[in-house]
């Protein structure tokens, strides 16, 4: 009998929900902090925390408050075109290893902005989207959503949109709201979101992750997200699931992020079965693979064990009717992977 590992490594797979750099490699986060001379630690208002520097432990964290130092750290190790080069060169080369053969791949421009002002974002996400294009000749397609930073409040969130909007058809498809979601509800950012799909950008926002369902409720009624970024806290309210139902509005389920922030226990199985059998459309994704310790392949892994690979196949076929191809492009992912799909398994 084919072992779960042996079925999932040959699947072809869809990434909807991944951080670009949450996906930096320990190895290279470790060697960029000791070429700018900078701790691997973050701390607002801390001059000079001492962090780590082995790359089996730059990235823990305690919860998602630390969670999100610890993305903060990793941006500002990033500091010039160049290195969101290599960082983009070597997410193509680990998602090509894993056979992803689409992926919408957030980026926080603001972040970068806050830690290195002088930076020439367009230029830079230029040269991002160059790199992933190199993809194309393994079969494999990259788009980017920009996602906005809530802690920095509407004014950042309008300027990231402005610029996306000017990206977009240039490799920028969406905007995203991600950051600390306790603190900033998506109300402050309707305005954004309203300039953002007026300009043709399609809508995202993190939700239900570090606050309640009322947070996937106000994503959907006040931003008009399309998708939702975990979501998870949806099964808190059956009115909230009802709406996701009713408006077939996809949950970004990422179990094993959520285990290590601390948004779904860690000895209780993760709720993406429970969202399933509400009726939700779920799709599969890692968040920030690297910071998270985790893949596309071991998370599909965790989804195998549980509910079979049968379920997982389903949640890949319903991950590219959730992106955000277009109709053609849909049809032709959908033809593609089916034979694949369709494959009998041992398992
Ligand atoms: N939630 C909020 N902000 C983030 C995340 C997340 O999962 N990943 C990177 N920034
Ligand atoms: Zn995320």
């Amino acid at each position: 009998m084919q072992s779960v590992e042996a079925a999932v490594a040959s699947l072809p797979k869809i990434h909807l929900h991944c951080h670009l750099e949450g996906s930096l490699r320990a190895e290279t986060f470790v060697e960029l902090t000791k070429r700018a001379g900078i701790s691997t630690r973050y701390r607002p208002g801390q001059a000079d925390v001492p962090g780590p520097d082995d790359p089996a432990e730059v990235y823990s964290f305690a919860d998602f408050g630390e969670f999100l130092l610890t993305f903060a750290a990793v941006s500002r190790s990033l500091a010039g075109p160049d290195d969101y080069a290599r960082l983009a060169r070597e997410f193509v080369a680990d998602a090509l290893a894993q056979r992803v053969i689409y992926g919408e791949l957030f980026i926080s421009p603001s972040v970068w902005a806050f830690f290195h002002p002088e930076l020439d974002v367009p230029a830079t996400i230029r040269l991002i989207v160059q790199e992933l294009r190199a993809a194309r000749a393994h079969g494999a397609e990259f788009a980017l959503i920009a996602d906005v930073t809530r802690n920095f409040g509407p004014e950042s969130a309008m300027r990231t949109a402005r610029m996306a909007a000017e990206l977009a058809g240039d490799g920028v498809i969406g905007i995203g709201l991600g950051g600390d979601e306790s603190r900033f509800p998506p109300e402050l950012f309707g305005e954004v979101y309203a300039y953002a799909r007026a300009a043709g950008l399609r809508a995202v926002a993190h939700a239900g992750e570090a606050a309640g369902a009322q947070s996937v409720r106000d994503a959907i009624e006040h931003l008009g997200a399309e998708r939702i970024g975990h979501g998870i806290r949806a099964l808190e309210d059956p009115a909230v699931l009802d709406l996701l139902r009713e408006r077939a509005i996809p949950l970004e389920v990422c179990p094993t992020s959520n285990h290590l922030t601390g948004v779904a226990a860690k000895d209780a199985p993760h709720p993406f079965a429970a969202l399933d059998a509400a009726g939700v459309i779920v799709t599969i994704d890692a968040d920030d693979p690297a910071l998270f310790r985790t893949s596309i392949t071991r998370e599909y892994e965790l989804v195998a064990r549980d509910v079979g690979l049968a379920t997982l196949q389903r949640f890949i076929r319903q991950a590219v009717d959730a992106s955000f191809l277009d109709a053609a492009a849909k049809r032709a992912l959908r033809e593609r992977i089916g034979a694949e799909l369709a494959r009998p398994s041992a398992y």
